[in-house]
């Protein structure tokens, strides 16, 4: 697991706070923000946005994830994830997949107004996963 300090750890779930408040969800009202760390240490944010054709909202943690590729890098160390809500939310399965293919082994931090936090990895949260290695 990716060792990040406490102290970094409250400015990435400051970061993600703040994607959170940019989120375009006028149809769920549910806003997440996302950062990802790649392992160089540079961090990516992005919120959810939604679609009036329903299908077509895109996570959080995906839009961070596709950030990070489109800026050259692919390896993810760490995924901070923010809503504003009283219990925390983890990553729904496609986002999983997703940060699967660029951190299999990496950290996942889950926050919310609360306390509460669920601090993991993502391979506890799709154990056995479908990747890279079954198409070579
Ligand atoms: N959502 C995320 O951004 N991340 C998740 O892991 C779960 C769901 C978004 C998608 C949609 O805009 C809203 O939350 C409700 O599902």
């Amino acid at each position: 697991m990716t060792i990040v300090s406490e102290d970094t750890l409250l400015r990435l779930i400051q970061t993600a706070k703040v994607a959170s408040a940019r989120a375009y969800a006028p149809y769920s009202k549910f806003h997440v923000g996302a950062v990802v760390v790649s392992t160089s240490g540079r961090q990516y944010s992005a919120c959810n946005v939604e679609n009036a054709s329903y299908g077509l909202a895109c996570c959080a943690e995906r839009n961070a994830v596709f950030q990070m590729v489109a800026a050259g890098e692919r390896q993810i160390a760490c995924v901070v994830i923010y809503t504003p809500t009283d219990r925390v939310t983890a990553p729904c399965g496609a986002c999983r997949q997703v940060i699967n293919e660029f951190g299999s082994q990496s950290r996942i931090v889950c926050t919310c107004e609360a306390e509460e936090r669920i601090d993991t990895t993502l391979d506890q949260l799709l154990p056995t996963a479908f990747g890279p290695h079954n198409l070579t």
